[in-house]
């Protein structure tokens, strides 16, 4: 929630930090705004000291990244240090003054912030009492009051005094109009990571943002403030004691942050699937050949396990579901799903021969982090999914796991999700092998099939029109339900998401068996079902199922199986998938839901890669 960039260096910043903030847009979009440090014009400044040549010079609006820049086309703004913001508001309208930069009294200090801060109020009121002025609604603008009256010459220590005051989470980037060459920064739970340039650095939300101008990061971490110049980059601790951090490199494509000639982000990253899936099981899976050295654990310690306990929230609690069903049935251990906002007020019961997996495409939700941080409080080992190298994540974890997608910029989980569950089918198999409690020939035929499930997804987006026709058919409907059963379910839950996400329209994943006490009540002309409805074990009961809401004048689009000559009969509309095994005909029919969700969307003229609302990862509870 919320995007931050900052940049100094040799270069102009103006549009360094336009295009970072528009990589950034998914985290947010509702007000954005910049601050650039510019000399001043006047000729007597020449004897003064050069920090008195500088002024914050500041532009924000409401609306989207693109009204911030035409704002900014017929201005002088641009410099060689400067800030930048997208908002996904919390506390005050979405309005331009709530929009970040906010300024101290003296219009020398400004601030972007990505996060809450729950003691403002207390702040605020000691602050008005000692004379400070405040102008928007926002918990943000403490910061530049409180930086301040901390500043005595250096805002690093001034920053380091806040953190000590502030409560609740944030990533804070802050310009001094007094120490023009450096820029600051802190972060709290938030995400921010320096990019290391070749003519200048940079602080950023997420690595896309500035990964046109460097591959080079180094992570921040909780409690830690930075100072970034031209040429150097300087990590503290809460008390100023230096740390020493090494950089890594990251070998995302800037090409995989664009979109590539696609329309959308998301339209892109659905067709990236069959690349991300093989992706994901490269150096994991080979010929019949499974390696997982990252889960860590001795046959032994796997055999012992009394229960597995998978955290999530999102889609990625939907490949949660799916994860469960494949290792019980394979692997015979008992897993319990954890929502993660849910987690740490239950009291939670840790087992002493337990593991705990987290999946977070992000690797930055803030209801998993804190989720995973009460488990490991009480002894948990936790497994980490995730997406993002270096996330908090990641690195709060005893074990990663990494999904290769590539980044995704679409607010709505597509690529992601496909790998998240290549990642649970791969997990739910090693444990069977390791626990034996699966024959050798049935893991030979689910790897078999693991291996060519990338063509199978590919020959299912060469359809893709078909699609595009039953949207343009059934985007006028206002109700939707999706009803799947067994390994059908998790996808029913993840295509009724998609659908209400992108569109807006009210949708439902149901276990179709539950229909008949309650949903279907709501069966009538005006309701399209979506039927998951493979050649499985629990085929014959879908079908039963369909025919009930059928009878009941609903539209139904059923995504069945090629060759299967019956399922017409009960369908208006049907889209068919490859044959394969039938725990795997989850990753295969979860396609065509997304690409319906998309076409339904774009015909209803939605922003499909920044849905109301919505943001790419919630880093704020
Ligand atoms: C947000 C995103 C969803 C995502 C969820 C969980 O709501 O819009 O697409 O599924 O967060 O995110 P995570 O990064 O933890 O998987």
């Amino acid at each position: 929630m919320c995007g931050i960039i900052a940049y100094v260096g040799d270069r102009k910043c103006r549009e360094i930090i336009i295009n970072g903030l528009k990589r950034l847009e998914y985290r947010g979009y509702d007000s954005a705004g910049i601050a650039v440090l510019m000399k001043k014009n006047s000729k007597k400044n020449e004897k003064q000291a050069a920090s008195e040549n500088y002024s914050i010079n500041i532009a924000k609006q409401a609306g989207k990244i693109a009204e911030l820049e035409k704002l900014i086309n017929d201005t002088h703004i641009d410099g060689c240090v400067g800030i930048g913001h997208t908002r996904w508001a919390t506390h005050g309208a979405p309005t331009q003054i709530n929009a970040h930069p906010h300024m101290d009294c003296k219009s020398k200090i400004a601030v972007v912030h990505n996060g809450i801060i729950e003691n403002y109020a207390e702040l605020k009121d000691e602050l008005i009492s000692k004379g400070h002025k405040f102008i928007s609604e926002t918990d943000t603008e403490v910061i530049p009051h409180m930086l301040e009256e901390f500043n005595n010459g250096d805002l690093l220590i001034a920053m380091q005094k806040l953190l000590k005051r502030i409560k609740g989470s944030g990533a804070i980037v802050a310009l001094n109009s007094d120490t023009p060459e450096e820029i600051v920064a802190a972060r709290i739970s938030s995400p921010l990571v320096i990019g290391i340039g070749k003519d200048g650095n940079f602080l950023a939300s997420d690595m896309p943002a500035v990964l046109e101008h460097t591959r080079n990061f180094m992570i921040v971490n909780d409690f830690e403030t930075i100072r970034i110049k031209k040429g150097s980059i300087e990590i503290f601790d809460i008390d100023g004691k230096k740390i020493t951090r090494e950089p890594f490199k990251v070998n995302w494509s800037i090409t995989s942050a664009e979109k590539s000639g696609y329309e959308d982000f998301m339209l892109k990253e659905i067709f990236e699937q069959p690349f991300g899936v093989k992706e994901t099981m490269r150096g994991r899976l080979s010929e019949g050949i499974l390696d997982f050295k990252e889960i860590d654990l001795t046959s032994e310690q796997i055999i012992n396990l009394e229960k597995i306990h998978i955290i999530a929230c999102g889609t990625s609690s939907h490949a949660a579901l799916l994860g469960k069903q494949l290792i019980e049935k394979w692997a015979r251990i008992p897993v319990e799903i954890e929502v993660s906002s849910e987690y740490r007020y239950k009291d939670p019961i840790v087992e002493k021969n337990c593991l705990f997996i987290a999946i977070t495409q992000s690797g930055e939700t803030i209801d998993t982090l804190a989720a995973i941080r009460e488990a490991k409080s009480k002894g948990a080992r936790i497994v980490a999914i995730t997406n993002v190298v270096g996330s908090t994540v990641a690195r709060e974890s005893d074990a990663v796991i990494y999904t290769h997608a590539g980044p995704e910029i679409g607010v709505c989980a597509t690529k992601t999700f496909t790998a998240q569950i290549i990642v649970m089918y791969l997990i739910a198999v090693y444990l069977a092998s390791k626990t034996g409690r699966l024959k050798e020939e049935n893991i030979q035929e689910i790897l078999g099939e693991l291996e060519i499930i990338p063509n199978k997804i590919q020959s299912i987006l060469n359809n893709a029109e078909q699609i595009k026709k039953v949207a343009d058919q059934l985007y006028k409907y206002r109700t939707f339900l999706f009803l799947g059963r067994l390994f059908g379910l998790p996808i029913a839950l993840e295509g009724a998401l998609k659908l209400k996400e992108i569109s807006y329209i009210h949708a439902e994943g149901y276990a179709a068996g539950e229909m008949k006490h309650g949903p279907i009540a709501l069966t009538d002309t005006n309701t399209t079902v979506v039927g998951i409805v493979p050649k499985d074990s629990v085929y014959e009961k879908m079908l039963s199922n369909i025919e009930e809401v059928k009878s009941r004048n609903a539209t139904i689009f059923s995504v069945a199986t090629e060759g299967d000559t019956q399922i017409s009969k009960y369908s208006n509309y049907v889209f068919s998938v490859p044959k394969t095994i039938e725990e795997l005909y989850g990753i295969l029919t979860i396609i065509p839901l997304q690409l319906l969700s998309y076409y339904i969307a774009k015909n209803l003229g939605r922003n499909v890669d920044q849905p109301r609302n919505l943001a790419k990862s919630v880093t704020v509870e």
